[in-house]
């Protein structure tokens, strides 16, 4: 970072965690799109990016709208889920993922995660099994339909939806995937071998937020199934059936992307293979760094994915190492590297707290350990040493003997 002092130029390392990378066709897009007049909500820029994503992902249908928050809510109406149903989602992850239940005036019920983050499968089906009744096609839970469970795809992981797709198909529930942070990551063995994050459930949502893979400043987008996705864009433009004359048969939203951050999108598009590729790469120098360190330890992502590796997660030893979450990032901040820890879990926040939740273990256990350390595409190979040196240093000062 460069930083100035009057008309001094200091030069001071700092490290961020991840930053947006514009290094391709993104300003000639953008300008493009500003000449041609189109910023709002129609132009070429919003189908070639639907176009674009649903030949990445290998599915026919995707819609593009504002944000991925808008992606799981337009899923939840799209799945029915109506005032008072149950949806089941996780206690570890940010909160936009269970916030459109809310807005649906439905009910979340906190599941716990699995050493990959995402949904622990066992706990899931042992809660449909054990603590609903399936009454004529409809699982019931304290006498409330279950309508849905949304899956988060963590930090680029992949839950494991084999497990997942079998249950949900036998209580007659619709999944969302919450692929926010996974767009890019597939699996490579087993029964959707091939298949991308979010495209094996009944919805699947993207974000394009700043400090995701690619990003649109702010965007999102769903795929589904054909004539739902054609829906969920008719819901995303204020549910307007003619162009002319204002008719509308349903209450729609304002949800739809606009052509300028498409135009960004195409722009992103076209680098996400490289973005991806950078990924990988400096995870695998991360992974050589913190070999045998005995204080942390660079998680995995799961066996049988090809994962977009988009956030790096290092487990602290709490045998070792007492110090709190915010004491360590408040110390690597003085090193000009910044670093966050993985979320709060979400039932323990004010607007949550007393619903249900289900055998959460893991979740509490891994919120208490896990720092995201730097993974943004243009970290170079000496920044990477450089973070690793300063993390181990750090943690070997607050090292408990
Ligand atoms: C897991 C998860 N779900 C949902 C969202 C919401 O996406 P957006 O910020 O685009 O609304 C994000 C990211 O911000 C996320 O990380």
């Amino acid at each position: 970072m460069v930083i100035y002092l009057g008309r001094q130029r200091i030069m001071r390392r700092f490290i961020p965690l991840s930053i947006p990378n514009f290094e391709g066709n993104e300003k000639k897009y953008v300008n493009d799109a500003l000449e041609q007049g189109w910023v709002s909500t129609g132009g070429a820029y919003i189908t070639k990016l639907e176009k674009m994503l649903a030949d990445f992902l290998h599915t026919e249908n995707v819609a593009a709208c504002q944000s991925g928050t808008s992606a799981i809510h337009l899923s939840l109406v799209e799945a029915g889920v109506k005032p008072g149903d149950v949806v089941l989602v996780p206690p570890l992850t940010f909160i936009a993922a269970v916030n459109p239940v809310r807005y649906q005036f439905a009910r979340p019920v906190f599941i716990d995660c699995d050493d990959s983050f995402c949904m622990d499968p066992e706990k899931f089906r042992q809660f449909c099994e054990e603590e609903c009744r399936f009454s004529e096609g409809i699982l019931l839970y304290e006498g409330s339909p279950v309508k849905a469970v949304i899956v988060v795809h963590v930090f680029g992981n992949m839950a494991d939806m084999e497990s997942i797709m079998d249950i949900a198909e036998s209580y007659n529930l619709r999944v969302v995937e919450d692929a926010t942070e996974a767009l890019g990551t597939y699996y490579t063995e087993g029964r959707y071998t091939g298949r991308y994050a979010g495209t094996i459930g009944h919805f699947g949502a993207y974000s394009f937020n700043g400090n995701k893979i690619i990003t649109t400043g702010g965007g999102g987008a769903v795929t589904a199934g054909a004539g739902i996705v054609d829906h969920i864009r008719y819901l995303s433009t204020q549910a307007k059936d003619d162009p002319h004359y204002y008719i509308h048969h349903e209450v729609g939203y304002n949800y739809r992307m606009t052509n300028l951050q498409a135009a960004l999108g195409v722009a992103q598009m076209e680098e996400l293979p490289e973005f991806v590729r950078r990924k990988r790469r400096n995870y695998e120098l991360y992974e050589k760094e913190f070999e045998d360190f005995g204080l942390a330890e660079l998680l995995p992502f799961r066996d049988g994915t090809c994962s977009n590796k988009w956030f790096y997660s290092l487990e602290i030893n709490r045998d070792k190492i007492s110090a709190s979450m915010r004491e360590i990032i408040t110390l690597l901040e003085q090193e000009g590297i910044q670093t966050r820890a993985i979320w709060g879990l979400i039932n323990e926040q004010r607007p949550y707290e007393g619903e249900i939740t289900y055998k959460l273990e893991k979740a509490p256990y891994y919120a208490s350990r896990i720092l995201n350390i730097p993974s943004s595409t243009q970290i170079m190979k000496d920044e990477i040493r450089f973070v690793s040196d300063k993390v181990k240093q750090v943690l070997r000062e607050l090292a408990i003997d």
